[in-house]
């Protein structure tokens, strides 16, 4: 049980955990077929973290984001990254006043409380990056002042893996900003079907699906202040850094280092940061108190994917970070 539970404070947290889980159902209910990214999105407010969602076009990540902002009560705002986008036009401008002979800053769509960063990689570096120092940051340095972001502040970037032209990759160290980058991949055939069926009944109702603010701010702090105090186990912990270790000296773990001579770079102490945060935000949302090794299993390629890099060879023989995660996964032992 948790610290200081008495009856007043355990049901204030069964309330809480309730009302996410009723978010995932909102949200599954919205995309249909995709429960893992419904639950991420879930799992980076809950982690006070930046998700960025790869797929192809057309498989709702817009949708699922827009569905989180209707749940959510907290100001929200879309931002269209395209090849013509200044930094200016993210966190804004001073402007001449010259009735007071003085500069006023007008801030940009940055200020709000969840951001939809749509398309993240249409724009160039300059974009990405006032965006990205924003995320680290949560504040906005423009001339000599320095504005505060709100709170709870969570950018949702998207972005498409199969179209390279007219496109900017975005950096390592950047990529290394999100808590979490989840992949969203075709949906089967009776998901096609549910999918139609609901585009259709929004189409004849002329609706999209809307559930109404389900989340206040209050809610989303108190629910992140309990997943602060989720236990982590002295083993469960030393099985999350191995894991971590593992991707920078693989030769540890293994016999021959063929794995170690895929890795280039392994990931940073902010993917330790991450899988700690994320692992008691899903034991969170499952009604536990404690992490299991499951929890860190389960986030480690949401985690880890967008920061480990593959050696040159790896990546010509199609390899990618998922599988070496896999292959980590089977080697570092459980405790
Ligand atoms: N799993 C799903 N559940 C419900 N609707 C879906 C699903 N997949 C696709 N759709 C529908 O398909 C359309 C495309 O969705 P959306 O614009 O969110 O895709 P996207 O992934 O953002 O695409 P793009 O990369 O082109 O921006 C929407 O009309 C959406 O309602
Ligand atoms: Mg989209």
């Amino acid at each position: 049980m948790l610290v200081c539970a008495g009856f007043e404070v355990s049901r204030l947290v069964t309330d809480t955990q309730n009302t996410f889980q009723a978010l995932v159902r909102a949200l599954n209910q919205a995309v249909v077929g995709q429960p893992l990214l419904a639950e991420r999105l879930t799992i980076g407010l809950l982690a006070g973290g930046h998700v960025l969602i790869e797929g192809a076009p057309g498989l709702a990540k817009t949708r699922a984001v827009k569905s989180l902002a209707s749940l959510v009560d907290a100001s929200f705002k879309r931002i269209q990254f395209t090849p013509d986008l200044l930094p200016s036009d993210i966190s804004g401008t001073e402007i001449y006043r010259p009735g007071e002979a003085s500069f006023e800053f007008q801030r940009g769509p940055i200020f709000n409380q969840l951001i939809l960063a749509d398309e993240i990689n249409r724009a160039p570096a300059k974009v990405q990056s006032a965006l990205l120092e924003a995320m680290a940051e949560q504040q906005v340095s423009v001339g000599n002042s320095t504005y505060p972001l709100p709170d709870p502040f969570m950018v949702v970037a998207t972005q498409n893996p199969i179209e390279h032209e007219g496109t900017y990759d975005l950096p390592h160290a950047q990529l290394d900003r999100f808590l979490l980058q989840v992949k969203v991949d075709f949906p089967g055939v009776a998901d096609e079907n549910r999918i139609l069926e609901l585009s259709r009944l929004e189409g004849r109702n002329n609706v999209v699906h809307e559930n109404g603010a389900l989340l206040s701010p209050e809610v989303i702090a108190l629910a992140q202040s309990e997943t602060d105090s989720v236990y982590m186990s002295a083993a469960v912990q030393e099985y999350m850094i191995q894991l971590v270790v593992a991707t920078r000296n693989a030769a540890l773990y293994e016999m021959g280092g063929a794995i170690a001579a895929d890795i280039e770079y392994g990931v940073s102490p902010r993917a330790t940061i991450a899988l700690d945060r994320c692992s008691r935000a899903r034991a969170w949302l499952n009604a536990r108190d404690y992490v299991t090794p499951d929890d860190v299993q389960a986030l480690v390629h949401d985690c880890l994917r967008h920061r480990l890099v593959l050696s040159l060879p790896a990546q010509s023989r199609g390899k990618t970070t998922d599988t070496v995660l896999d292959e980590l996964l089977s080697m570092v032992p459980v405790v």
